[in-house]
């Protein structure tokens, strides 16, 4: 039976030469694949409060919807800057490649909701720290970090635990 890992290609040289694309596109294509790997990265949260689901752009944003949408919750898209089109509050990291900026609608949580957070993929943890800030500056909490590829050697993990964060991955 395939696992999630399974489902997943890597991709070289993508978007720059020495990066090892992890490409989900494959799994999200696929029935099964989609489904298991909901599933499983609900398992660990099962008889949780859980208020709102937020998923970084983009790819957090096909399966933090899919997981609010299985636990009847609303969905917080965490969006790179200038794509919202209300009152924001912003967040600059750093990526792997690059530099960014994301932001939230400043209504967008109730101070005290419960907030899992949801993301395909956690390599220097850069773009999840900055999620975590947004939801903790409008007075939310995150419950958990939910990622199906995690890449331990980047140091993603160990930087969201240092910030006291529950970390779930389904594969490396
Ligand atoms: C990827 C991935 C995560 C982030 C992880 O998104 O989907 O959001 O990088 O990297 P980090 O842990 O080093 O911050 P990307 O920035 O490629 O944006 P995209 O999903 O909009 O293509
Ligand atoms: N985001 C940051 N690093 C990545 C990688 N190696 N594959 C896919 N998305 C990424």
């Amino acid at each position: 039976m395939k696992t999630v890992q399974d489902y997943i290609r890597t991709i070289p040289d993508f978007p720059h030469e020495g990066i090892m694309f992890r490409d989900v596109t494959t799994l999200f294509n696929d029935p099964r694949g989609f489904r298991i790997a909901v599933d499983q990265l609900l398992h660990p949260y099962a008889g949780m409060q859980i208020d709102q689901v937020a998923g970084l752009e983009a790819r957090g944003f096909i399966m933090g919807g899919a997981i609010a949408h299985q636990l009847s919750v609303g969905f917080l898209p965490i969006r790179k800057k200038g794509k919202l089109p209300g009152k924001t509050i912003e967040q600059a990291y750093q990526l792997e490649y690059g530099e960014a900026v994301v932001e939230v609608h400043d209504d967008a949580l109730q101070p005290g909701d419960k907030v899992l957070l949801v993301d395909d993929l956690l390599a220097t943890g850069g773009t999840a720290e900055a999620g975590i800030k947004l939801i903790e500056r409008l007075g939310a909490e995150v419950i958990g970090c939910a990622f199906i590829i995690d890449l331990p050697e980047l140091g993603g993990r160990k930087r969201l635990e240092a910030m006291g964060m529950d970390v779930h991955a389904l594969c490396a």
